[in-house]
């Protein structure tokens, strides 16, 4: 037995296990529900179009809400500070959205989205009301996801109408759909990369029982560990990539609007550590295939 050779085995156990984890991340709600790509922040959206109470009450986003719920009547300028507080809320919306590999999953943070002098953001917790059902074809479509929402929460209100009062920029909409054909390699290079390591695995195993068998079996085992490490190395960089590039761009665009994203930073390093234990695994392979194995063969003549 070569018992070096379980090292490899334990890598490749923890990539499947891990590449699983980051495909399947938010699958169903409150499964990994911090293990996102991004995201989207929406509670404060529209904010900025309260401040300007001298806006007539029955035009723009106001004039919306008052017909669809009739809740503001009279005193428009008494009632705004509390409809500040969940403008998305009124609407249907929810907090947050955050975005997964497959689907995405929406809910609200609790006990309240914006930290303040009793609250600390640390004690701000998701929770999830419902997820996407999860295609492989899927990509983050903001503007749809929030038409969703307003959908279904049964108001009856023109969901473009009201998207388009709330100046919901195009930019972000346009550039995340420049994401898409990286989104769908990334999907792909997660696939092969878990076949590959599911490959690495059996070959160690295979190495493992066979340690007699020369310097060819550590050779195609050391390859087998580059080709996935290589896989799940660039299906990661193309998630940090959608991660970080998504958010900017969000940020950049929503600021205005009151809208922002933030990165997935727990996904980014379960993803890293995939790759990573690919790498120790091959250096193993690569020492075993360097090194000339001489005990084995002492202890056949002997
Ligand atoms: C919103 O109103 C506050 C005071 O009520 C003012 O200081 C601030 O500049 C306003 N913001 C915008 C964007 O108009
Ligand atoms: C709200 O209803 C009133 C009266 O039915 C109408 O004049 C107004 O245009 C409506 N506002 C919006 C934003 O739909
Ligand atoms: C802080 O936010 C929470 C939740 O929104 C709210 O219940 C609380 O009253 C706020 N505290 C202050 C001091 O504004
Ligand atoms: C959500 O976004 C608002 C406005 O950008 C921000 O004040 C708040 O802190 C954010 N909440 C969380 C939990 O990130
Ligand atoms: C979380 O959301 C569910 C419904 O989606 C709700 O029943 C539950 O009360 C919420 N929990 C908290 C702590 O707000
Ligand atoms: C999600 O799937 C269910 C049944 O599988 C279907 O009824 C529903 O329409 C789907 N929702 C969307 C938004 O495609």
């Amino acid at each position: 037995m070569r018992f070096l050779a379980l090292f490899p085995i334990a890598c490749s156990i923890c990539a499947i296990v891990l590449s699983f984890l980051v495909i399947f991340a938010g699958n169903k709600p409150n499964f990994m529900e911090g293990y996102d790509l991004l995201t989207l922040n929406v509670s404060r959206i529209g904010e900025n179009l309260l401040n300007t109470t001298s806006s007539s009450s029955d035009s723009g986003i106001l004039g919306i809400l008052k017909n669809a719920t009739n809740q503001i009547e009279g005193d428009i300028n008494g009632e705004l500070n509390s409809i500040a507080s969940s403008l998305a809320q009124q609407f249907g919306l929810k907090d947050f959205y955050s975005v997964h590999i497959l689907d995405y999953c929406e809910g609200s943070y609790v006990p309240g989205p914006v930290p303040n002098a009793t609250l600390s953001s640390s004690h701000i917790h998701r929770n999830v009301s419902s997820c996407s059902n999860h295609t492989s074809m899927f990509t983050f479509d903001p503007r749809a996801a929030l038409a969703q929402s307003i959908q279904d929460s049964g108001l009856g209100i023109d969901v473009n109408e009201t998207l388009d009062e709330l100046n919901f920029p195009d930019q972000i909409e346009n550039e995340i759909k420049a994401l898409r054909v990286a989104w769908k390699a990334m999907f792909v290079l997660y696939c092969i990369g878990i076949g590959l390591s599911f490959l690495c695995l059996i070959l160690s195993i295979l190495g493992f029982f066979q340690p007699d068998s020369g310097r060819l079996l550590p050779a195609i085992n050391f390859l087998m560990f580059l080709l996935a490490l290589l896989t799940l190395g660039v299906a990661s960089a193309i998630a940090t990539a959608i991660a970080e590039e998504g958010t900017d761009e969000i940020n950049k665009y929503g600021k205005e609007i009151g809208i922002s994203s933030s990165v997935g930073h727990k996904f980014l390093i379960i993803t890293w550590i995939a790759t990573g234990v690919m790498f120790l695994g091959s250096l193993v392979w690569c020492s075993g295939c360097m090194v000339p194995r001489k005990k084995p063969a002492v202890h056949k003549t002997g």
